[in-house]
């Protein structure tokens, strides 16, 4: 088997789920926590250490460590930086200047020592650090992504598969656009098990869905979360699991992920998650998937929005 190492940076509530999640995948045998605060890092890695036990990877090596460790890492999550506290205007823009900064300082320590890892973007706002990621430091853009609105769509899912008591698996379609308040459902291409999201409701005898409450549920629901629990952070964690599933396996899987679009969608140098094959390389391809003239102007609303963001702080 391939001795896999992976860091994550950043020690709170989302790396250390994080590193939670990944143990359990089974397909990495070092992870290394990276944290300005070393006790926090050594503390949370060393309580994670002592469950190996209880897992299938007994052998597995999970240590804090120091940026140095990103030079023969294959993944890097970066999860470092503020998130929005209970009380602080719920928008995870608030976060823009500090996690723009943050994402510099912690690029150009990962820079110093690869530029051959498949970095993962989480903090927020996850378009825009991505952005600065992927286009200021002349890392291989490919290698370099964002979690996006895979966590918005994998609500989405569940949301709708809640209603029509159906596997959330088989309900198929998209979260598109910005990781907040302007992303969308991409209606058109959803289905239940091949049945168009139509014409499911009268197929189980249940009653339809409201489009749009699904809609502001989905886009509510990390505020909902904040609101309740004071963080989010099993839903991201577990989707960034699933993302380094993919690049382990180089399962070559379409996941919605944030990434630069360069002409795909009639949008250019911007951020925002659109459908893309993710394996050993990172990013493999950016499908542009068939949209509605609705879906596709609000993708472009959702890449304005989010360049009106980054114009705003000068980015
Ligand atoms: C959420 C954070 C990751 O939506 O933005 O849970």
């Amino acid at each position: 088997m391939v001795k896999r190492k992976m860091c994550i940076i950043g020690a709170g509530m989302v790396g250390s789920a994080t590193m939670m999640a990944i143990l359990n995948l089974n397909l990495v045998a070092e992870i290394v926590l990276i944290d300005q605060n070393e006790k926090k890092a050594e503390g949370e890695a060393l309580d994670v250490f002592h469950t190996t036990s209880f897992t299938y990877v007994p052998n597995v090596m999970i240590r804090k460590g120091s940026y140095e460790d990103c030079k023969d890492s294959q993944i890097i999550v970066m999860s470092a930086g503020p998130s929005i506290k209970p009380g602080e205007k719920p928008d995870r823009r608030i976060l823009t200047q500090t996690n723009a900064n943050v994402t510099r300082a912690v690029m150009k320590e990962i820079t110093r020592y690869t530029q051959e890892a498949i970095l993962i973007f989480v903090s927020n706002p996850v378009d825009v650090v991505t952005y600065i990621a992927q286009n200021e430091f002349g890392y291989p853009r490919h290698k370099i992504f964002g979690t996006g609105t895979l966590l918005d769509t994998a609500r989405m899912r569940r949301i709708i598969g809640e209603h029509y008591l159906v596997d959330t698996k088989n309900v198929h379609g998209y979260v598109l656009g910005e990781h907040g308040q302007t992303a969308f459902i991409t209606w058109s291409i959803c289905n239940i098990g091949g049945i168009p999201i139509d014409s499911v409701a009268p197929k189980f005898k249940l009653p339809p869905i409201d489009k749009e409450e699904i809609l502001k549920k989905v886009k509510n629901a990390g505020l909902e979360i904040l609101l309740a629990k004071g963080y989010t952070n099993y839903g991201i964690a577990e989707s960034v699991a699933r993302i380094v599933t993919a690049i382990c396996l180089n399962e070559l899987s379409v996941l919605p992920v944030t990434t630069t679009l360069e002409g795909e969608y009639g949008i250019t140098n911007v951020a925002i998650s659109v459908p893309c094959i993710i394996g050993k390389e990172g990013i493999h391809d950016i499908l542009e998937i068939p949209l509605s003239l609705n879906e596709q102007e609000a993708l472009k609303k959702s890449a304005e929005s989010v360049m009106k963001l980054m114009s705003d702080f000068e980015i």
